[in-house]
């Protein structure tokens, strides 16, 4: 079997990237984790990625003023002189261009914490909260040009408690981040997952986690 190469694009923490690493240790899984690239140097995740013996790039947006084009066209040329094949956005804070999305179509995906179309943009669990949501969750989809509204891949939800506060609950939609983006990937790696008037479709057996409530939670 030959595994897809990955780029994971993170600004920070990198904790889903974290699992996206633990996933592709198995060799069976179907991707392979052959770059990390950071456009913030300070990113936590580059240590992880780092300590895991994965190669690493930091292109710094700072260094491009508002020249979006060019950081994007910077990230294009780590990314095929590293011969990658999908690119997964996890927590990476930078809008990208159409002439950057359009060069990745139905190879680049995105985890956004909220269940899509709901809650599209930033502070995605105080925006369930204040408008009262009873189930509040994260998805995994392809990267179009418009922010957040790609074909989606994969769902997690989790029930919103009575009394929940933002930190808590986002605590427990990222366990379910965690869960759904390595499958998310795994499905798109495996070439399972095809696009119909912008609807995923996923071939083969049915994927019983595709959107799943936690019992626990
Ligand atoms: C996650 O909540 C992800 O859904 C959002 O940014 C956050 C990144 O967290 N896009 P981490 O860096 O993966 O820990």
């Amino acid at each position: 079997m030959s595994r897809k190469r990955v780029a994971v694009l993170i600004s920070g923490r990198g904790s889903n990237m974290a699992a996206l690493i633990e996933a592709a240790k198995d060799k069976n899984y179907p991707a392979e984790i052959a770059l990390v690239l950071s456009n913030r140097p300070d990113a936590g995740g580059l240590d992880t990625a780092k300590s895991n013996g994965i190669a690493t790039a930091v292109v710094d947006h700072t260094k491009y003023g508002k020249d979006r084009a060019a950081f994007d066209a910077a990230v294009q040329a780590v990314l095929v002189q590293n011969k990658i094949e999908l690119v997964a956005l996890a927590g990476f804070m930078r809008l990208l261009t159409a002439g950057f999305v359009d060069q990745w179509p139905e190879r680049m995906i995105n985890i956004h914490p909220a269940l899509l179309p709901a809650f599209k943009g930033l502070d995605t669990h105080q925006r369930a909260l204040d408008a009262g949501a009873k189930v509040h969750g994260a998805t995994v989809h392809f990267v179009v040009p418009e922010m957040d509204a790609g074909p989606i891949i994969v769902q997690g939800a989790v029930n919103v408690h009575a009394g929940d506060i933002e930190a808590a609950l986002a605590k427990r939609v990222l366990a379910v981040e965690h869960r759904i983006y390595p499958l998310a990937l795994k499905l798109v790696a495996e070439d399972r997952v095809r696009v119909a008037n912008g609807r995923c479709l996923i071939d083969g057996a049915p994927v019983p986690d595709a959107g799943a409530l936690t019992p626990s939670d």
